[in-house]
């Protein structure tokens, strides 16, 4: 019932991780073969390894999480190495340089099923979102495809954006992306450079950044919705949704927005690996109240009033 396609790679379930939750190493991307997600995605990973920033540099409570990890990960050899039995393997690729990013893309191995490029980490010191700068978007996306360009048809070219807030912006981008080899488009990331505190004891709750991060959790859900039907309208991608996946009920509005899988941070951050059986169970059984037999009875079909 929840099986879906992502570009021409099938998968047999249409929840999965969001990068950056428990999938740095080996015991966690195992853990996530062996469990319900409908794919395997990886940390977003760099050349060479890194530790990341202090810590603590991740809170949340019921409403919203704040993260500023760093980008801590074992380095690429290790995530373009590891091999997933049971399902498509996917990488998270976040180069420190753009150099670092066509490194990686030239060197990647014939059994990864797709990559997820990041444009939109916010949490390295000095370092602007990609996404955010168009003519730096338009040059990565034109060099990573002519790269990826020998690639079989059922490879997944994905991208990873920021959230947009402006007209302008997502007409902007969006032709960009329809100029490109991308085949996939994850909407969100995170909110970039949020700011949660404490009033008790007056303070942030994160130390990196002077507690900035990336806000997650349910109460960006209106954004990522916002930008999944966006790209869903104007490019030809799959759209896959992430941001305030909670319940069955927030994936049916990602996949009615457009989204042909949905992915999950803050709440397999809470819940482990048991999140995916949790959401699949409640989608599927609104999906029964409303006699959908399948994601595509609904994919993308949001009404207007
Ligand atoms: C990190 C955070 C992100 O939102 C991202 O896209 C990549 C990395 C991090 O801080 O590790």
């Amino acid at each position: 019932m929840l099986v879906s396609k992502i570009n021409n790679t099938d998968i047999n379930y249409c929840i999965y991780n969001a990068s950056g939750v428990r999938c740095s190493t080996k015991n966690e991307l195992n853990k996530l073969n062996i469990s319900k997600s409908g794919i395997v995605l990886s940390k977003s990973c760099t050349i060479n390894s890194r530790q990341g920033n202090s810590l603590p540099r991740y809170w949340d409570n019921n409403l919203l999480s704040i993260n500023s990890s760093g980008l801590p990960n074992l380095g690429f050899d290790f995530y373009n190495e590891y091999k997933c039995i049971n399902k498509p393997y996917f990488i998270s690729l976040s180069g420190m340089k753009y150099d670092d990013n066509f490194y990686m893309l030239n060197n990647l191995n014939n059994h990864i099923n797709g990559i997820e490029l990041n444009l939109s980490c916010p949490n390295i010191k000095g370092h602007s979102q990609t996404g955010y700068d168009f003519n730096q978007t338009e040059n990565f996306l034109r060099k990573a495809s002519e790269i990826l360009d020998d690639k079989k048809s059922d490879f997944v070219f994905g991208i990873k954006l920021p959230p947009y807030f402006d007209e302008h912006h997502f007409n902007k981008i969006a032709e960009i992306i329809n100029n490109s080899k991308v085949n996939s488009i994850t909407c969100i990331n995170s909110l970039g450079n949020g700011l949660v505190i404490d009033s008790e004891s007056e303070s942030c709750l994160i130390k990196p950044k002077n507690g900035f991060g990336g806000i997650g959790g349910s109460v960006i859900k209106p954004i990522a919705l916002a930008n999944v039907h966006k790209f869903y309208s104007l490019t030809k991608c799959s759209i896959i949704g992430c941001g305030g996946i909670k319940t069955g009920n927030d994936a049916f509005q990602h996949i009615l927005c457009g989204a042909s899988a949905v992915q999950v941070g803050t709440t397999f951050y809470q819940e482990d690996t048991e999140c995916f059986n949790r959401i699949g169970d409640e989608l599927k059984e609104i999906m029964i109240n409303k006699n959908y037999k399948t994601i595509d009875n609904f994919k993308g079909n949001l009404k207007y009033l």
